[in-house]
């Protein structure tokens, strides 16, 4: 037997008699590998080079994105299911501490608090075509004009250095833009340095599945978050 899993559940996934074979060689340090079971390729990272690669048996391994800025333990398919969760202590949050104001930015543009506010219109109003009539009741999607595409290049990926990354709806817009986005923003910010420097090597807990939400179209909330971290040894807290 060359194969055995971790959990008997998952047993019936694989071929514990087949063989074992080098996909590739020339990578410093690779982390995160996924297979995807329907495409039916393997995603991984690069972590020194900042580079993803992805393997699948028709092309062999190829570059695909460099650089990955994927550093920090989250990267999410198109539908928001965790589909990498790479080592924390590579994390880019942590090693590009002058990032962080614009990791937070990014942060809060895919993964707003408050996904959509209501209006109700005090007249007629003609939007690309259409006409929002007096007295109606609108929801104005303030996610979807987080990720519109036309403002921010490759909208659903999460990109640690995306120069616009402020640009985001997530705190409203015009004036009644939230008031308190500054203090939000500084406590977002203490709050990270704080967990980075007292949680060391945070990251997902290994049964942390896809995120799930609670059905909100106003403030959507985590059902649960399962992290792991370090704990130091005790000479080193001394
Ligand atoms: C990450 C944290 C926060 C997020 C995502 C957020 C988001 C928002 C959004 C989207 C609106 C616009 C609502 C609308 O258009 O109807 C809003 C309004 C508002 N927010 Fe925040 N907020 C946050 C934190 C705070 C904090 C810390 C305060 C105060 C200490 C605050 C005070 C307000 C107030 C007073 C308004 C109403 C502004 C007005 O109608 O003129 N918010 N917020």
């Amino acid at each position: 037997m060359t194969h055995a899993t971790l959990r008997s559940e998952f047993e019936s996934l694989i071929d514990p008699y087949a063989p074992v074979g080098q996909l590739g060689t020339g990578f410093t340090f690779t982390e995160g590998p996924i297979w995807h079971p329907i495409d039916h390729y393997l995603l991984f990272s690069d972590m020194p080079a900042d580079t993803r690669r992805r393997w699948d048996a028709a092309r062999g391994v190829v570059e695909i994105k460099r650089p990955s800025n994927k550093c920090n333990g989250m990267t999410y398919d198109a539908d928001l299911n965790l589909i990498v969760c790479e080592h924390a202590t590579s994390s880019l949050i942590r090693e590009r501490p002058e990032l962080r104001p614009q990791m937070i930015e990014e942060v809060l543009r895919l993964r707003l608090p408050v996904r959509g506010v209501m209006r109700t219109m005090t007249r007629d109003v003609e939007l690309r075509g259409v006409t929002l009539p007096k007295g109606a009741n609108v929801y104005i999607h303030l996610g979807s004009a987080c990720r519109d595409e036309a403002l921010f290049t490759d909208p659903d990926e999460f990109q640690a250095t995306r120069p616009n990354a402020h640009k985001h709806t997530a705190f409203g817009a015009l004036n009644r833009a939230c008031v308190g986005a500054p203090l939000a923003r500084l406590e977002i910010a203490t709050a990270l340095d704080v967990l980075i420097e007292r949680l060391p090597g945070l990251r997902f807990a290994p049964d942390q599945g896809p995120l799930r939400y609670t059905e909100s179209m106003i403030v959507p909330s985590l059902r649960s978050l399962r992290v792991s971290w370090d704990v130091r040894a005790k000479s080193a807290v001394q």
